[in-house]
């Protein structure tokens, strides 16, 4: 991690701060990695902010405070969901020269356990707020940074709107950055929820036997070529060109993980029925396209005049718990 520009005088210290951070969705994945304790990924990815999906994160640096304490949705939390977190807090005190343990109360506005991607968003605004209550004074770049090292795509959860990761040459060079605002295109994601538990394999886990898959070369291999076109279907804003590759790249994941071994299987029946489905509304003239992370649950991507049809369509699908509408939104902000 590059050292912060500057560093805040003792009595500038604010100790304790909120910030905001949003969920975003991939239209190009992070799958594998090559270093896993700097998560640094095996290629460059592209994602979407969500609007409806956000964690909310206060750190307070407590003196005398004997050991960190985690506060998620109202519940105090240990085991593995702390230690990660301890361990996020002991690499900004590290940067920031102090010892002072926290309080960190996080709240999430999507459902807990909804399946719902929470890491991205989790990892941002942890960040966030306990650097600048540790006070550092870090850049958006530096964020991006040290976001990655709590969970790789939360360095995504950063920069405002439309946002590229670069896999970067180490950590210093391994960040994401903004390439339009949010308001550049009128895309949403709308997510159909058909699970409500906690998925049983972690992307952490995840993408630790991603190279198990035969497939695993040959979607490393193509993936440049996969960037520069949907660069440019977004720039262009080619909305079929651009939904087309969204779709094929979250199969080709999918395809990696159903591969590996052992073999991760993340749908379910619902998972498969909603992308026959958004193929057969296509056909009939609703243009939508589907992108899946390592869940059940089905993103999709649409236009927002059609957002509302398909909703509509969505509730209707059996086996749909809950649907939530995105637009795209900024990044991570202090509140
Ligand atoms: C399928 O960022 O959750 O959502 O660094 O191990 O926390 P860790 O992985 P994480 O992986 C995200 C995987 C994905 C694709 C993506 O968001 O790009």
């Amino acid at each position: 991690m590059q050292k912060p520009t500057q560093k805040a005088p003792e009595s500038n210290r604010l100790m304790r701060a909120t910030a905001q951070a949003p969920a975003n969705i991939a239209l190009i994945k992070f799958w594998g990695k090559r270093n896993e304790t700097l998560r640094l990924p095996m290629n460059d990815s592209i994602s979407l902010n969500l609007s409806s999906a956000s964690t909310v994160t206060t750190v307070e640096f407590i003196n005398n405070l004997r050991e960190d304490k985690l506060i998620l949705d109202g519940l105090s939390v240990t085991g593995e969901e702390k230690s990660r977190v301890t361990k996020h807090l002991n690499v900004i005190r590290e940067m920031a020269k102090i010892s002072t343990k926290a309080i960190v109360t996080t709240n999430n506005n999507f459902p807990r356990g909804a399946g719902m991607a929470s890491s991205a968003s989790g990892f941002a605004a942890l960040s966030k707020a306990a650097s600048v209550a540790a006070g550092l004074k870090l850049d958006e770049r530096q964020l991006s940074i040290l976001a990655r090292l709590g969970s790789g795509s939360a360095c995504r959860s950063v920069p405002d709107g439309w946002v590229e990761w670069k896999e970067g040459k180490d950590s210093n060079s391994s960040y994401a950055h903004s390439i339009h605002n949010f308001d550049y295109w009128d895309i949403c994601d709308v997510i159909a929820i058909v699970e409500k538990e906690k998925k049983k394999v972690t992307s952490t886990e995840g993408h630790a036997i991603a190279e198990s898959s035969p497939f695993y070369k040959t979607r490393i291999k193509d993936m440049g070529g996969k960037i520069k076109k949907i660069k440019k279907y977004i720039k262009t804003k080619n909305f079929t060109k651009m939904g087309e590759i969204v779709e094929s790249e979250a199969l080709n994941m999918h395809a990696v993980m159903i591969t590996s071994k052992p073999a991760l299987i993340y749908w379910n029946g619902i998972t498969l029925k909603l992308m026959v489905c958004v193929r057969e509304w296509r056909e009939e003239g609703l243009e939508t396209y589907f992108t899946i992370d390592a869940g059940p649950n089905v993103h999709i991507i649409c236009r927002q005049k059609d957002a509302q049809t398909l909703v509509k369509k969505l509730k209707d699908v059996e086996g749909v718990v809950d649907v939530v509408t995105n637009e795209v939104s900024r990044g991570v902000h202090l509140l």
